[in-house]
């Protein structure tokens, strides 16, 4: 087959799809782009997420403070969501969360540390500042994402606006069950949740959306080649200009075009891949 590679930007940033061998491998594209984005641009606003998914992709973010000077000392970071109702103490909540797996260990400065505040006593109110501390900040450069088993993103759950903004949503039993892991029970996890709206997310200059394992591979599949639909969340990035879908093979498991996706990041020079 004829192919000819140039030393020029392919132009496919759109919904970059990009299949890696293992969650590790994977979690260390995600990290490099965050990296080149720091290094471009020391007071980068990030969107940060939880989840399983993220593990890795903070050890990897903290290796390079380590190891490679990578510097946090003047960005700003928000987080996606938080439960209600959990004091930040608790170690189920995503303030322990953030605190356990990156904060404690980088140097990002904590009064430009912003996570949804699920104990104030105006949650509604303590929403709309979010909203506009983002603002007030210049807007998120780069959005964080996992995904739920439903096409969740944050705590969007399946029917929530595609236009929505940071407020109160009520989690699916699914959810209930899928992040009971964190909890010991179901009974326990929280049944409402603060979370950045769909809006919001999709107001950030870049999206980095992770996923790994079987379990996802049919959200992932609707993300990238479903129709764009509440009823799927995720899929509403097919709106988003510029978008990374990191995933492990067991993920892509459902993806139609995946010898596509394939060829496209191979077919990028050197310098537009992210290893
Ligand atoms: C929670 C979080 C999401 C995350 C999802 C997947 O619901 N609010 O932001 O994407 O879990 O979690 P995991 O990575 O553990 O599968």
């Amino acid at each position: 087959m004829l192919s000819i590679l140039i030393d020029a930007p392919t132009g496919d940033f759109e919904m970059e799809v990009i299949i890696q061998e293992s969650p590790d491998s994977a979690a260390r594209v995600a990290a490099s782009i965050i990296a080149r984005l720091i290094r471009e641009k020391p007071t980068a606003v990030l969107g940060l997420a939880t989840g399983g998914t993220m593990e890795p992709v903070y050890r990897e973010l903290v290796r390079l403070h380590r190891n490679e000077g990578l510097d946090f000392s003047r960005a700003a970071t928000f987080n996606l969501d938080e439960y209600i109702g959990l004091s930040v103490e608790h170690p189920s909540s995503y303030h322990a969360f953030m605190q356990e797996h990156f904060f404690r260990y980088v140097n990002v400065a904590p009064d430009r540390i912003h996570i949804p505040n699920g104990n104030a006593a105006d949650v509604p109110r303590a929403c709309r500042e979010y909203e506009d501390r983002i603002r007030a900040l210049g807007g998120i450069d780069l959005q964080l994402l996992g995904i739920g088993r439903d096409g969740h993103i944050g705590f969007n759950e399946p029917s929530s606006s595609l236009a929505s903004r940071t407020r109160i949503k009520t989690l699916t039993q699914e959810t209930l069950l899928d992040n009971a892991r964190f909890f010991g029970e179901a009974e326990s996890v929280p049944r409402h949740v603060v979370t950045m709206g769909i809006g919001t997310i999709m107001d950030s200059g870049q999206c980095v959306l992770l996923a790994f394992g079987a379990s996802k591979a049919e959200a992932v599949a609707g993300t990238v080649e479903g129709p764009v639909s509440a009823s799927l969340p995720a899929s509403v990035l097919q709106f988003h200009e510029n978008v990374q879908v990191i995933i492990d093979r067991p993920a892509s498991g459902k993806l139609e075009r995946t010898e596509y996706y394939d060829w496209v990041y191979e077919g990028k020079p050197d310098w537009q891949r992210y290893e």
